[in-house]
């Protein structure tokens, strides 16, 4: 396979990823045109190519900051992010150098993937496949959170979260998940034709 037909690949699949995360998205054209976490992923993508090559950080990391003003979103070239990312809404979403994003994760805006001191080296956290990272959730540190884990929105995560888990709160911790309250279901377009 070619670098171009790889490349085509991972973007329709992008493109997909959006659509299937997020019922609102209408079709590729509009998330293409109109989602900015897919421009801030695609611009990593090319920024995260570039690092790999010491004469082309600098425009690498200049490309990231003109992304981060058009998007609101700020990825470093350095983290490795998985297939399929989603970054909804995305504004105020930072993910540090030495971030590690998994495959099929779902991040929401204002997330947070952070360092909690200034050494160099792996200072960023480790996202596993099919994490979701609520709104507003932070991430501090090099912890690791296990595949299929669920972060609560506005958590602050300090501590490594096991695979399958739910974590909420400041710091966060470990939930127990409650049983649903079964609630009449409403079609939304008669809710529409009631109200009209
Ligand atoms: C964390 C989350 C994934 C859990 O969802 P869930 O699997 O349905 O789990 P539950 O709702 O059963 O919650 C488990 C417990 O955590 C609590 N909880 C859930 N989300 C919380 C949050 N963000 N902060 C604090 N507590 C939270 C619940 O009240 C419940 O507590 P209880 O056992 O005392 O009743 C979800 O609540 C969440 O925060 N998702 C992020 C969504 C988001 O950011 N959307 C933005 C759209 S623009």
């Amino acid at each position: 396979m070619s670098l171009l037909h790889r490349a085509l690949v991972v973007l329709r699949e992008d493109l997909e990823a959006a659509r299937s995360q997020d019922p609102a998205a209408r079709s590729s054209l509009e998330v293409a045109l109109a989602y900015p976490g897919v421009h801030a992923l695609w611009a990593h993508r090319l920024t995260h190519r570039m690092w790999h090559t010491p004469l082309l950080r600098l425009p690498a990391r200049l490309i990231s900051q003109a992304t981060r003003a058009a998007t609101g979103i700020e990825i470093h070239p350095g983290a490795v992010l998985g297939r399929r990312l989603f970054i909804d809404h995305g504004m105020g979403v930072v993910i540090g150098q030495t971030a590690v994003v998994g495959d099929d994760v779902v991040l929401f805006h204002n997330v947070t993937l952070g360092g909690r001191s200034m050494t160099h080296g792996k200072r960023h956290p480790t996202v596993g496949d099919r994490v979701v990272l609520g709104a507003g959730a932070k991430v501090l540190g090099p912890v690791w959170i296990g595949d299929d884990a669920q972060i609560g929105a506005n958590a602050v995560v300090v501590k490594d979260v096991p695979a399958g888990a739910v974590a909420v709160g400041v710091p966060a911790q470990v939930r127990e998940r409650a049983p649903k309250a079964v609630r009449p279901v409403e079609d939304p377009a008669e809710l529409i034709e009631y109200v009209i």
